[in-house]
């Protein structure tokens, strides 16, 4: 038995993934981040990504900085690997992500240019991987995160130096280099925020209005077990749809510390919040009509592979396994809708 770092008392497990798929009992695709170094060298990280999911996103190797980290140069071999890994599974991959403000390259941040230029650059960027990938990839995350909070576009590299038609343009862009593929914009916060939520949805109204080819919304669903309300996650999501757009709720983790309390192992009452609220959203998400439902993604595999445990440095238990890859209760309970 693989035993990682994390907690100090494993939270409880209480069936056997092993036997069961997550992914058939769901209509709609159901996916996983992937860390390639991990599907290597974790045998049980492996096991669970390629027998329960049926979707992959690249957690970090297909970021501008991974794909293209000098000026025209790219490097593809590492997410050429997951895509073929994917495809030998019966998994298809989503993109994520070819534009955001962060893990860009040093390069990319300190390029000199006129408003053309800049343009000719992001084309450039967007079109080598999309091209690249065409065929292959299922959806692209177009945009990440290009609004704040109040509703208002983000002062990205791309919102300085081109202006807030960057955001067409980037869908036209992309579109042009594989018509098939899904392209979508994604973004947090959109679940708890009605301000930002509108602001977005009224800006990719207008730019479907005028014919770009803006096909979905992913709201990333970072949550907590006790926040948002469940009715505020079935209203974004049902907003979303309503106004016509595919809805991928694409980096689910539901998350038991937000105050960063000591908490060296999953409370079991907050693994009972943590099921209920993972079954909700599944089951909502399953209500809505099928054209919509781009699926759902999972941020992380086991409890110890979160973002959230570096990025804030504090014990949480946000995902459906735990750190030594045993099934948690949400887990559980979602093989038997
Ligand atoms: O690759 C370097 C490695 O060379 C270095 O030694 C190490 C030292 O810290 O850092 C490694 O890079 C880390 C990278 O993950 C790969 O592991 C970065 O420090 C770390 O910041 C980075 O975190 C990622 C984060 O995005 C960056 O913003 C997380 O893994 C990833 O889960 C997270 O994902 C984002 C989505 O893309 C967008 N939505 C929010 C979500 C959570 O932040």
């Amino acid at each position: 038995m693989l035993v990682l770092l994390g907690a100090c008392t494993p939270t409880p497990s209480s069936c056997d993934w092993q036997s069961d798929q997550l992914f058939t009992k769901y209509d709609f695709p159901v996916g996983v981040v992937a860390d390639p170094g991990k599907l290597q060298a974790i045998p049980a990280y492996e096991a669970i990504v390629s027998s329960q999911f049926n979707r992959l996103t690249a957690e970090n190797i297909m970021k501008p900085d991974a794909l293209q980290p000098a000026e025209g140069v790219f490097f593809f071999s590492e997410a050429d690997e997951l895509v073929a890994y994917g495809e030998r599974n019966g998994q298809q991959l989503h993109g994520h992500t070819l534009l955001w403000h962060k893990q860009l390259p040093f390069w990319m941040e300190q390029f000199q240019g006129t408003r053309e230029e800049w343009d000719a650059m992001m084309k450039r960027h967007i079109q080598t991987i999309v091209a690249h990938f065409r065929g292959r990839v299922t959806g692209w995350d177009v945009i990440n995160e290009a609004f704040l909070d109040d509703g208002t576009l983000r002062n990205n590299i791309w919102q300085q130096h081109i202006g807030p038609s960057y955001l067409e343009k980037a869908f036209r862009y992309a579109h042009e280099a594989d018509p098939d593929a899904k392209l979508f914009y994604n973004d947090f916060s959109l679940a708890i925020n009605p301000t930002k939520r509108a602001a977005v949805l009224q800006f990719l109204k207008r730019l479907v209005g005028n014919g770009f080819p803006v096909d979905g919304i992913g709201l990333q669903m970072h949550i907590f077990t006790r926040f948002p309300e469940n009715e505020e996650i079935s209203r974004a999501i049902n907003e979303v749809w309503q106004a016509g757009f595919e809805v991928h709720l694409s980096e689910l983790d539901v998350s038991m510390n937000p105050l960063s309390r000591e908490m060296a192992f999953a409370p079991d009452r907050e693994l009972v919040r943590q099921e209920e609220k993972y079954v909700y959203i599944f089951n909502a998400f399953g209500r809505i009509p099928s054209q919509f439902q781009y699926g759902i993604t999972i941020w992380g595999v086991g409890d110890g592979d979160s973002w959230i445990r570096t990025s804030f440095n504090r014990q949480d238990y946000p995902l459906l396994f735990d750190d030594n890859y045993q099934a948690k209760p949400a887990y559980c309970n979602l093989i038997d809708p």
